[in-house]
């Protein structure tokens, strides 16, 4: 059933000012929670979207879910095989999954999704100090909508951002309630993805080092998103249908829940496993395996009981002026499978990527040879 239940989102209004006045605050969407808003503002409000949602009472439907991949065993040669054909096939029919025994100390992820509520908790002054949209000049900033003045309907979401590598963002510059917890997971985080895409590698026949060694783990852009409690939550959205332009997306959930990802022209959710990691594959993997690996919609809906905090890893090089470009990797090319994608840097994908915002199409496709 599709959620028909929304009011025509109204059009003949002075959007681009009251962005402004919302902007101006600098206090984001949790500083009008603070102040006690009990309706949305119309800035919020976004069209339904055309897909349905999985009803797993209807006895019809096939029971299906997100798979869950544990990575424990990996020394073992034929649980490593194992392993590898559950992410190959993970990244191929869904382009989600979530991850187990990944390595991560379960007391680093909970201080981590505490640190990023802390900071977003924190005195409204010293946050502000960082509001602001220009990355290149600042090594930390906080804002709500990175799209703001370009996506169609905002959403009910605030976030901070920082790069963690090539070069982490110096410890002096990160926000001081949630310091040395950045830096311990951004050093978890690296890891990880290492591990991740060997895994991709060999899932894809190519040598294990082959994705790390085209620098897919060069550079990681930490979002710490903070989604507050939501009056109308039916009305809105915490982030607008998309997918993401990095190479491959480490996300840690809270227990709230939310986030639903478009599979066979549905929208399923992504249950919080505790302990666990949620990876996608990212626009720029599904460009270069040549559509072998799936770049997923998703989005998060909006809640009544949050806030619920999440933080994005993306590994990504949007901020290095890279010259390499990136095009369908030629070992898996052939006759009959020719390359689907032109070339690109990742600067250029990551512009054209932001310029466009959250408004529901695929930047992927702009690619398309
Ligand atoms: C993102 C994203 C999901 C979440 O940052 O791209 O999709 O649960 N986040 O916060
Ligand atoms: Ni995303």
């Amino acid at each position: 059933m599709v959620a028909n239940n929304i009011n025509e989102v109204p059009t003949n209004y002075d959007r681009k000012s009251e962005l402004k006045a919302f902007d101006d605050t600098k206090e984001g969407v949790k500083g009008l929670v603070d102040a006690g808003v009990t309706e949305v503002p119309r800035i919020f409000h976004h069209q339904p979207d055309e897909y349905s949602i999985y009803d797993f009472n209807d006895p019809e439907e096939t029971q299906i879910s997100i798979p869950v991949i544990d990575l424990d065993g990996l020394l073992d040669s034929t649980k490593q095989k194992e392993i590898v054909a559950k992410v190959g096939e993970a990244s191929e029919t869904w382009g989600f999954f979530q991850i187990v025994n990944h390595g991560i100390p379960v007391d680093v992820l909970e201080e981590v999704k505490n640190g990023v509520r802390r900071f977003f908790e924190q005195d409204t002054e010293v946050k502000k100090q960082l509001y602001g949209r220009d990355h290149f000049r600042n090594p930390v900033i906080y804002n709500s909508n990175f799209d703001l003045y370009s996506a169609p309907a905002t959403n009910w979401r605030d976030t901070f951002m920082c790069y963690m590598a090539p070069t982490p963002t110096k410890p002096e510059d990160l926000p001081e309630v949630c310091r040395d917890i950045l830096v311990e997971y951004s050093d978890q985080v690296m890891k990880l993805g290492k591990l991740l895409f060997e895994l991709l590698s060999e899932a894809l026949g190519l040598k294990p080092t082959y994705l790390n060694d085209i620098d897919c783990t060069e550079g990681i852009l930490f979002l710490g998103h903070y989604y507050p409690p939501c009056p109308q939550p039916e009305l809105t959205l915490g982030a607008t249908k998309h997918a993401d332009n990095a190479f491959l997306t480490v996300l840690l959930q809270d227990h709230i829940g939310g986030l639903q990802v478009l599979h066979q022209n549905k929208w399923i959710d992504v249950p919080p496993v505790p302990g666990a990691l949620v990876v996608n594959i990212g626009d720029l993997l599904q460009l270069i395996s040549n559509d072998r690996f799936k770049s997923v919609e998703h989005k998060v809906l909006a809640n009544r009981r949050g806030p619920r905090v999440s933080i994005a890893s993306f590994f990504c090089t949007g901020m290095l002026p890279l010259p390499k470009l990136y095009g369908p990797i030629k070992e898996l090319l052939s006759e009959e499978n020719p390359p689907k994608y032109r070339e690109t840097t990742v600067r250029d994908y990551v512009a054209y990527f932001n310029e466009k915002g959250l408004d529901g199409t695929s930047a992927l496709s702009h690619f398309k040879v």
